[in-house]
This record gives structure tokens, sequence and C-alpha cells, in this order.
């Protein structure tokens, strides 16, 4: 199994006939999207910051099956919602929800069901942001999109995938060349201006720089130049004849929680927060001319003047600083092979989001402490935000199934209620690295 495990020649082969008859041509015309979910082992919550971050994709992600259509008509169905959205592709966009440069809050506001009827905002915000640097479409597309089971709102950057599988079908039905760096942008457009989350670029960037088996490291301060590093695995692992990359498996065990990211203002908030700190920062070394932003303040500033901040300003700054440490760390355990040490770093890095970012909750807590107790993981951490979603973890190949099944059974004792809301097949997910986004 590798990164081209995914999509499976049978999911492919069910896409393409949904597509056909949601558009009465040809089966074999049926293009594909291939957008994989990402995981970030280290570099949490420090992309909005312009911090250097780690990043790799995993076999599992949104599928988004497609032909042109003959018109401007775009018409969409899902795999995970109800209903279709129809648009016309030449229709201005407009940022649907008010995105004050401000708000600590996130403006968009939506119950699970407005979410059902809102489940288009995507296609849209991907319109929304081709038509904002100047591309003005004429063909819509006529598509399916589906996500891998049981991993909707998982933390695992479903939002970005979905963005940016819109984003690629609607350049390829229209001939546009675009650059991955530049889909980078559009995507951000679709996140920090139509939908008003104030994120970084790490999502984005992972799924669409990866390559299979490498570790992504990239800085997010270079938001123009996009500047990234795939750092290789070594072959040989401790002497013996094994590949690295397949000497681990990455277990997602879900908390059950799914409350979309824009509709919780802590994500908005720590964003401001670390803002505050930079400020202060930047304003006691004289060089408060500089954007509020962490990666503005040299590591020696930031030792001389912390006493300055306040004591939550002071532990999201904590934060910033040592994941950047960890990351650097990380980087040099990846290239040299030891699961061991990167793994160490990451369950460092998860602790430092419960206690110094403080964005954990006690599901994806309890998750986080369970798996690191279960057998052969090399390290552990929450997914995303922390808000909602899964704890991901490194694990030993050969103790993955055991792994899962401990982690499913000790998850059971302390989130009875959480737990009965997981499809129990898929309640500790295994997969492997992936590759990047792509049309097929
Ligand atoms: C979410 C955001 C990202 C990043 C992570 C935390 O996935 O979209 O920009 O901040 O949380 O690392």
């Amino acid at each position: 199994m590798d990164g081209m495990s995914w999509p499976s020649q049978s999911e492919l082969d069910g896409m393409r006939e949904k597509v056909a008859q949601m558009s009465g041509g040809d089966a074999k015309e049926v293009r594909f999207v291939v957008s994989p979910y990402r995981i970030c082992p280290l570099g949490a919550h420090i992309d909005h910051q312009g911090g250097t971050v780690s990043a790799m994709t995993i076999n599992k992600g949104i599928l988004l099956g497609f032909v042109p259509s003959d018109d401007s008509q775009v018409v969409l169905s899902s795999g995970q919602f109800q209903g279709e959205v129809k648009f016309r592709i030449d229709e201005i966009q407009l940022p649907k929800f008010n995105n004050g440069s401000n708000n600590t809050i996130p403006v968009m506001n939506s119950s699970k069901s407005e979410e059902e009827c809102n489940w288009g905002s995507y296609a849209r915000g991907a319109l929304y942001a081709l038509q904002k640097r100047g591309n003005f479409l004429r063909k819509g597309i006529i598509g399916f999109i589906c996500g891998s089971d049981g991993l909707d709102s998982s933390g695992l950057s479903s939002s970005a995938a979905v963005g940016i599988a819109y984003l690629m079908a609607f350049e390829n039905a229209n001939n546009l060349v675009i650059s991955p760096t530049e889909n980078i942008e559009y995507d951000r457009l679709i996140e920090n201006e139509y939908l008003g989350l104030r994120n970084g670029i790490l999502d984005q960037s992972a799924i669409l720089l990866s390559s299979y088996g490498c570790l992504t490291c990239m800085n997010c301060k270079s938001v123009q130049t996009k500047e990234y590093q795939l750092i290789h695995p070594p072959n040989l692992l401790d002497g013996q004849k094994i590949s690295m990359k397949s000497s681990y498996k990455i277990l997602l065990a879900p908390s059950g929680l799914k409350q979309a990211l824009t509709t919780n203002p802590g994500y908005n908030r720590r964003v401001t927060e670390c803002q505050e700190a930079a400020r202060i920062l930047l304003q006691a070394s004289g060089k408060e001319g500089l954007e509020p932003l962490l990666s503005n303040v040299q590591p020696e500033i930031y030792e001389a003047y912390k006493s300055k901040l306040e004591p939550s300003l002071a532990k999201r700054a904590e934060h910033y600083f040592s994941e950047n440490k960890r990351v650097m760390k990380g980087v040099e355990a990846w290239a040299s092979g030891s699961l061991k040490d990167f793994g160490k770093l990451i369950s460092e890095s998860g602790l430092s989001s419960i206690k110094n970012y403080e964005s954990g909750c006690e599901p994806l807590i309890q998750l986080y402490e369970i798996l690191l107790r279960a057998p052969g993981v090399f390290g552990a951490r929450f997914s995303g935000a922390g808000f909602r979603g899964c704890c991901i973890a490194f694990v030993d190949a050969d103790c993955a199934l055991d792994a899962a099944s401990f982690v499913k059974n000790e998850y059971r004792k302390v989130q009875p209620k959480l737990a009965s809301q997981i499809d129990q097949e898929r309640a500790v997910i295994i997969c492997e690295a992936g590759d990047c986004a792509r049309v097929i």
C-alpha cells in the first residue's frame, strides 16, 4: 500500500456512475479531483503567526467527480449532505459573511441543519477566490463530492480539501493553468475572506505541496514566496533493511465532536491573543512599526520582555516559540529516521497545545492521554485546532491493530455517550501517508 492506495478503483467507478447519471453523459468522460486530508505532526497553531510548520497528507480525503457542463451551470451533489447546489459560474460572488478585520468571533454562525443547506459555500467561495484574482470563468461543472467515511469534521482539514477540490475542478473545466502556490492563495481567500476564519496557510499548503513519504516543512511567513522543503526519510532505519515508509502507520482516533471551526469562537480568539502578545513584545522592544505577528518577534526579544505579558498571553507566546523549536528538531529526527524522537516531539507539542495554547477540550485530551498509553505509539496529539475532531498518532506498524483496539475500548470507558455516536467500525482508523492533491 502506498500514497496511491486511495482512491480505490471501486470508489472511482461508483462515483463515475453517479456523475454520469447527473449529467446524462458518458461515464468515461468523468474526471476526478483527489484532494487528501492532512495531518500536522509538529507546528500546531503557529501558521497564523507566520511560524514554520510540518505536515503530510494521508491516504484518505475528498474525491470530486465532475464533467464540465455545456454552459455556465454548476450543479453539485454530495455524499454527506442532502440536496443539490446550483449556481452559475458567471455569477459574481461576494463574501458570504461579514469579515471585519477586528472580529474576535467568527461571523459565520450555523447549526447542523443550516450547515446542510450551506454545504455549497465552499464551491461559491472557490469561485469568489478565482474571481477576486481576475479569473472570470465560463464553464460550470456537474459534480459529485464525497469525503472518506467517518472523517468529516475531524480536524484533518476537510474544509481546505473541499475548497481545493472545487478550485481544481473549476480550473480544469476552464483550461486554467494555476500553480500549487497560487491555489494556496486562492484557498486562503476562501477561508479568510469568504468564510471569515482567520486561519493560516498550513492546511492548503500541506494538501497542495506534500509528496508521498516526505515530511513537508513550510515557512508560513512567506505568504508570497510559499517557501517549503520536502524532507525525505532515510531508506534504512537503524541499520536494518526496513524502509521508514513501511515501519509506521498513522492512527486517527475521532472524538465524536463535530462542530465546524467557523462556528466556534475559540479559534479566532486565540489568533487575537497571539497578536496581542506580539504587539506588546514589539512595543517593549521599540519595534511597534512591525505587523503584530509573533514571527516578527525575535526569540531573544521574547526572552528579554516576556515578563511584560499577562499570564494567558505569556502562555500563547510560549507555545509559539517552543513549537517553532520542536518543528526544527522534528525535521532533523525525520531526516535521520528516528520515529522515536519524532514521536516524542509530537507528544510534547500536544501537551503544549493543551497547557500553553489551552485549545484542547476534555474528550480530545482524554484521547491524547489514552493514545500515549497505547502499545507501539511513538507520539500523539490532537489534530487541527483542537476544539473538535480527532487525535492522531504515529504508531509502530506491527502494533497498529492492537493500539487501535486499545484506544477504542478505553475511549468508550471515559466517553460512553460520544463513543456511541461513532460508527464502531471506524472508531479508530489506521491509515498511511498520502500524496498531494491532483486531477486524474
Ligand atoms: C486549523 C487551521 C490551520 C491551523 C490548525 C492548527 O486546521 O485551519 O490554519 O491553524 O488549525 O495548527
